[in-house]
């Protein structure tokens, strides 16, 4: 039998991480979807490209500064979640899937940083809105990959756990 203490106190533990876990989530899928549907449309069509493509650079190099805080929540949570449940041997293969949607969602999300996002900026600052356009339509696309893999998710589990 085990001791209704420490029940309790796993539990508070869940509540914290499921909450962390949560917040993370919201904050980088819903950030991609407000950048995806909403900013990105309107900009294209009341800005010139070169008020576009800075507004979308500073956009994004803020919408990440954030999705790294997110994202390093998102795996603590996670984990910290599979260790209350005694480890991956006892967690549903929904959790399994999540982890593995979710670690090729953080490897591109690392391409987008460090590649497109990177020479984005750099061709902002040499004033070349050629290239910047081209970057950007790149980015476009990675967006619209993360944030697909991220409602997956969503409603993989949701499914799932229901
Ligand atoms: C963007 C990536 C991710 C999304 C969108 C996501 C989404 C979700 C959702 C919707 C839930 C259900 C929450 C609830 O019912 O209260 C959940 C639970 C959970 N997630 Fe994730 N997650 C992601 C990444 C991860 C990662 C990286 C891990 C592991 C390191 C992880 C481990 C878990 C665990 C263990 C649960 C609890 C499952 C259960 O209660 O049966 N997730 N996640």
């Amino acid at each position: 039998m085990i001791d209704l203490s420490v029940l309790l106190e796993i539990k508070s533990q869940l509540a914290i991480a499921n909450t962390l876990h949560v917040l993370s989530f919201v904050i980088w899928v819903g950030g991609m979807f407000v950048v995806y549907n909403v900013l990105r449309p309107v900009a294209t069509v009341l800005l010139k490209p070169n008020q576009r493509l800075p507004l979308m650079s500073q956009v994004l190099s803020r919408f990440t500064a954030w999705v790294w805080l997110a994202l390093i929540l998102l795996w603590i949570s996670g984990i910290w979640i599979i260790l209350l449940y005694g480890g991956m041997a006892n967690v549903q293969p929904y959790v399994h899937a999540m982890m593995l949607l979710a670690t090729i969602m953080t490897f591109v999300f690392l391409y987008l940083v460090f590649a497109p996002l990177r020479s984005l900026k750099q061709a902002i600052a040499n004033k070349d809105f050629k290239s910047a356009a081209k970057f950007l339509a790149r980015i476009r696309w990675i967006i619209f990959t993360n944030l697909s893999l991220g409602l997956f998710i969503i409603i993989i589990v949701n499914i799932a756990k229901y």
